[in-house]
């Protein structure tokens, strides 16, 4: 076999290789028993009642089902992965018929407490957000009244529809299974928690603490990282993905307004050891890269948040800063 027909057969098992895959559901059976974590403050009004445990139990099983996806191929759960906080270790990952998703998949932990949804918010609810994805041809490609139309040819579903909602599929009771199960995705009482609201000292080391006043201090982290899911659910331009001194539109988009050219929503800094790589595009594969690039000050364009400018930070201090991320990842030890 000459080289170049042993290169294309190479290339050619290479994307063989490329399809996407249903990761299997490893959430304990009643998850949602657990009730609203620790540290993460109230429950957003009318989550405790609208505990509809079947209405939960079937908007976890269609994430789970390629069904909606045009060629069944990709299921929510396919980009958003149970071992990867619900995000994805790809930095884009494939969709449906060899696409690739645009950006990187968040986490959806705690979506529950945000109010505008995708990375440009373009989303004002999770109802509204959690349908966009059936249809986006980079992601699951199936025009959403074909996935409705194959939910009502499935008896299983009709029956599931039916005894839930009383009545069988259509988008508005999809729609709610979804984001229904997506608002159960809760993560909190972290050592973090611990120290914080219940003034448990011990619960962080002497360094993970250092990283905690470093985050609240001289690296200002909280000033975009706020509250107790981490996040001020506000758009800022801090240069990822800024290509010759040119941002992506980012938040533009939907807003119309230039001065949110390259903006992109501040996502929670919970879960982090589970949901690498990060940022919008997933350019930034650890924790190091992270810090790193904040010590920096972001990358340079002239959209960027003026919050984002050089760090004083040492090498240890960025250390333990990673420790704190770290330790926001960790379940408490009762
Ligand atoms: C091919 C990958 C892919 C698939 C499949 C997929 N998503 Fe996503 N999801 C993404 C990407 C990428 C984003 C960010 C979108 C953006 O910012 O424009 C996202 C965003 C979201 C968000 C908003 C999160 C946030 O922090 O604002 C929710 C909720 C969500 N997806 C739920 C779902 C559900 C439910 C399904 C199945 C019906 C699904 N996704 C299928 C890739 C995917
Ligand atoms: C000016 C507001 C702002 C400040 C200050 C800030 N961040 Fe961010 N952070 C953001 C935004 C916005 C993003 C998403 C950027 C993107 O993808 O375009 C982000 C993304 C991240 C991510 C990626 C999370 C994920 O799931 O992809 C981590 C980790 C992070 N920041 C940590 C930090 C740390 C540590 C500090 C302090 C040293 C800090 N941030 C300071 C706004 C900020």
């Amino acid at each position: 076999m000459d080289l170049v027909r042993m290169m294309a057969l190479l290339l050619l098992v290479g994307t063989a290789a490329a399809q996407p895959t249903v990761p299997k559901d490893t959430l304990p059976e009643r998850f949602w028993e657990a009730g609203w974590p620790f540290g993460l403050g109230e429950p957003p009004a009318g989550w405790s009642e609208s505990l509809g445990v079947d209405r939960i139990a079937l908007g976890r099983a269609l994430f789970f089902d390629p069904v909606l996806s045009i060629d069944r191929s990709v299921a929510c759960a396919s980009c958003h992965r149970p071992d990867a906080g619900f995000a994805s270790h790809e930095a884009l990952p494939l969709g449906a018929a060899g696409k690739r998703a645009l950006r990187h998949p968040p986490s959806l932990y705690n979506r529950a407490l945000g109010t505008l949804h995708s990375w440009d918010g373009k989303a004002r609810s999770l109802r509204e957000q959690v349908v966009l994805p059936i249809s986006n041809p980079n992601e699951m490609g199936l025009a959403l009244e074909d996935g409705i139309g194959r939910l009502q040819a499935d008896i299983g579903y009709v029956r599931r529809f039916t005894s839930a909602y009383g009545g069988g599929p259509n988008e508005e009771r999809l729609a709610d299974a979804l984001a229904l199960f997506v608002s159960r995705l809760t993560l909190g009482d972290s050592p973090v928690d611990r120290f914080q609201a219940a003034r448990d000292r011990a619960a962080l080391t002497q360094e993970e603490r250092k990283g905690l006043w470093i985050y609240e201090s001289k690296g200002r982290c909280w000033s975009c990282h706020s509250g107790p899911n981490f996040t001020d659910e506000a758009f800022h331009n801090s240069g990822i993905g800024v290509v010759d001194n040119q941002p992506e539109d980012g938040r533009m988009a939907v807003t119309g307004d230039v001065a949110d050219r390259g903006g992109f929503r501040t996502p929670t800094l919970r879960g982090l050891l589970q949901s690498a790589p990060y940022m919008h595009d997933g350019s930034l594969k650890t924790l190091e890269e992270v810090v790193a690039f904040y010590r920096r000050g972001g990358n340079d364009n002239p959209f960027r948040d003026p919050r984002l400018t050089p760090l004083d930070l040492t090498d240890e201090d960025a250390t333990s800063l990673i420790a704190f991320l770290k330790a926001l990842s960790r379940r408490a030890q009762d």
